[in-house]
């Protein structure tokens, strides 16, 4: 960082030595192989939680990756028990390949690649294992959006630092039990430094006209409703599963763990302002800035790009086509140490498959929360619809303009029920579904989804 030649450096876990990993662009039907290689340390140096899955069983560091919002075969999907380390792999059944096969049949959209190693996910994210990747296709690159250097993917984090630089996480909940192990996985983690793309404290200098923002909220556990510091209006034109039928105009939108969204923001009528990019959650301990918009650039030439009225369109799953309806709970427990727990359906990861859809099948599931918190609920291999949002009385409540793009996470807020309905394809095999806040996923909001 320019100002501040001075830092300390940070210790990171990185793709290709980035942070967030290099951005892979595709084009939609074109297959791509990627190798991944284990080439991290023997130990990890964030605090592992040895009473969590057997998380370090292994003589050296786990990992697996996920290319999250992708419909992958099992074999290539990084389910989180086919990890493998520096020199060994995991050779149960399927489970012996780094080699993993992208099929980039999905439409043009962000998805995004991270670990998802069994027991120590929240810990190998926050090292810094997490990176963008863009689908492109024809109908998006057909409409008049502002493109090239005006479309800027933006990964929002938020990361706390030891006074030497280094990655602070926490090694104990805040009010511990007695008796805890120690390090102990905490219920949740709260960052107090933003960093957006890699960078702390971030500004970006723009010109006055529109610009792209693909967001993907790689944080931890941290959800955002994302504002502008001068209450300007921006449009969403895409969710976690590509555009919009048509643009929403919105004051904020609330984006949690994993959730991506593509909006147009205008900034001509600012020239020479510095507007920010809020957050007016005030959950964990609230970080009230993300980043700075400098209007100072010159206008390179006539913005000609546009918002256009129709989008795309999104193909309906008709209700007739529903072969099961799933009600599913979110609730939390204790574990044997006394810490916080949190469940999908009342059951732990290692419970029998309880959800096994058949192969081309549609479903809708209840998801229903019985918490005081929100979760993201991310299911592998599949995009859904949100059908309805109901509050603890069965009450019928607004729904958010991201659950009028297909998703392949959807936050069920505080003692909310909300249905979603997806087709089971295209293929049949071993995935998982979870909560996408990572401390709940490794503890143990995290289920198999196996498709028959
Ligand atoms: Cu983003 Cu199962 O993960
Ligand atoms: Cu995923
Ligand atoms: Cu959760």
């Amino acid at each position: 960082h320019r100002f501040h030649k001075n830092l300390p450096k940070t210790k990171v876990w990185a793709y290709e030595g980035k942070v967030p990993g290099p951005t892979i662009e595709v084009e939609k039907d074109q297959p791509i192989y990627v190798k991944w290689e284990n080439k991290l340390p023997k130990k990890h140096f964030l605090p592992v939680d040895t009473t969590i899955h057997g998380a370090m069983d292994s003589p050296e560091v786990r990992t697996v990756v996920h290319l999250h919002g992708s419909s992958s075969r099992p074999a290539s999907d990084g389910h989180p028990e086919a990890w493998f380390t520096r020199n060994f792999r995991q050779t149960g059944a399927e489970f012996v390949t780094k080699t993993y096969e992208y099929s980039n049949r999905e439409r043009a959209t962000a998805l995004w690649y991270h670990d998802h190693t069994l027991g120590i996910t929240r810990l190998n994210v926050y090292a810094g294992l997490a990176g963008l990747y863009l689908i492109r296709d024809e109908e998006e690159k057909a409409l008049p959006l502002p493109k090239g250097e005006y479309e800027l993917p933006l990964i929002v984090q938020d990361k706390s630092f030891n006074t030497d630089g280094s990655l602070f996480y926490p090694s104990q909940p805040s009010n511990p039990p007695p008796d805890l192990p120690f390090p102990s996985i905490v219920d949740g983690f709260f960052g107090d430094v933003m960093v957006v793309n890699g960078k702390a404290w971030p500004f970006f200098e723009v010109e006055p006209r529109k610009y792209r923002f693909r967001i993907l909220n790689a944080s931890n556990s941290r959800a955002y409703l994302f504002q502008f510091s001068n209450s300007q209006s921006f449009f969403l034109i895409g969710t976690d599963g590509g555009l919009l039928e048509r643009p929403i105009e919105v004051q904020s939108l609330q984006v949690s763990s994993a959730e991506r969204i593509d909006i147009i923001v205008d900034f001509s009528k600012q020239p020479g302002e510095t507007i920010i990019l809020q957050n007016r959650f005030e959950l964990g301990n609230p970080i009230g800035d993300v980043m700075a918009f400098r209007v100072t650039k010159p206008l390179k030439e006539n913005d000609h790009s546009q918002v256009p009225p129709i989008l795309s369109k999104i193909d309906p799953i008709p209700l007739t086509e529903v072969k099961k309806v799933r009600h599913l709970t979110l609730t939390e427990t204790q574990d044997k140490y006394g810490r916080p727990m949190l469940l999908l359906d009342g059951k732990e990861w290692d419970a029998p498959v309880t959800e096994t859809p058949l192969l081309d099948s549609v479903e809708i599931w209840e998801l229903e929360n019985k918490t005081e918190s929100g979760h993201p609920i991310h299911l592998h291999l599949v995009n859904f619809l949100v059908l309805d949002r109901r509050d603890s009385n069965g009450k019928l409540k607004e729904r958010l303009p991201t659950d009028f793009g297909l998703k392949d996470t959807v936050t069920v807020n505080a003692l909310e029920t909300v249905r979603i309905i997806m087709r089971f394809e295209p293929y049949a095999g071993k995935y998982v579904w979870h909560c996408h806040k990572l401390e709940h996923e490794d503890h143990d909001m995290m289920r198999p989804l196996t498709i028959r």
